[in-house]
């Protein structure tokens, strides 16, 4: 399988509209008291390009996570911060280039917020398909042995099934794709997606879109 670049900031501009829609519909009050702004978790947070300019309009404080030795970041992996440390964060970015699910799936058991946003970001990096995890295939009832390319072509069931995780906890009150057409006019590869959810079940929800 021929291995795409792996970059930082893919669709750039949709990822901060993405954002900018929520900030400005659910945290932008809190952005300008400035006694207690939202606090972001951006848990995969590279050189924290989106952060920095949502901040310019949107006033927040920003911790920002990295497995990479970077300025201004905790130089941890998220995944052992999200089990070590309380989440008293009011919004998650999870903007990874592989997929972001084991880190959702600690935000969903752990966060002790009773409303919270948060931005996922899913990279498939593999041409004719992407590497589909093995938390991925067990999640789905896939066989781990099921090939790659295979596992793939169901990745709108996978994608339901992922999001639906937080129904047992959480009810949705938004949630929000943006879409990137590639060259030849076929969907994205890339998934940009946010969701807004306050405590509380909800086994009603379609998260189908
Ligand atoms: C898509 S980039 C993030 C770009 C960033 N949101 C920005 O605005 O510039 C993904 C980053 O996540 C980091 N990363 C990957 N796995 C991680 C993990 N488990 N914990 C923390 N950071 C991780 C990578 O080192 C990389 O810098």
């Amino acid at each position: 399988m021929t291995i795409m670049p792996k970059t930082d900031n893919t669709y750039f501009v949709g990822k901060l509209a993405l954002r900018e829609y929520f900030l400005q519909k659910y945290h932008f009050e809190k952005c300008f008291a400035a006694a207690r702004r939202p606090l972001v978790l951006d848990a995969y947070h590279g050189q924290g390009l989106l952060w920095q300019e949502l901040c310019k309009k949107y006033p927040c404080k920003v911790i920002g996570l990295d497995v990479k030795p970077i300025k201004g970041t905790l130089k941890i992996s998220n995944l052992v911060y999200m089990r070590h440390f309380d989440l008293p964060y009011e919004i998650i970015d999870l903007d990874a280039y592989g997929e972001p699910w084991q880190a959702w799936d600690c935000v969903l058991q752990k966060s002790p917020q009773s409303a919270i946003t948060v931005f996922l970001t899913q990279c498939w990096v593999g041409i004719g398909g992407g590497a589909v995890s093995h938390l991925w295939k067990s999640w789905c009832g896939l066989p781990l042995a099921t090939p790659n390319w295979l596992a793939w072509r169901a990745r709108d069931y996978m994608r339901q099934v992922a999001l639906s995780r937080c129904l047992s906890k959480w009810k949705v009150i938004e949630a929000k794709q943006v879409m990137e057409k590639n060259v030849l006019g076929s969907p994205s590869r890339h998934w940009y997606i946010g969701l807004r959810l306050v405590r509380g079940p909800n086994n009603a929800t379609d998260l189908s879109a």
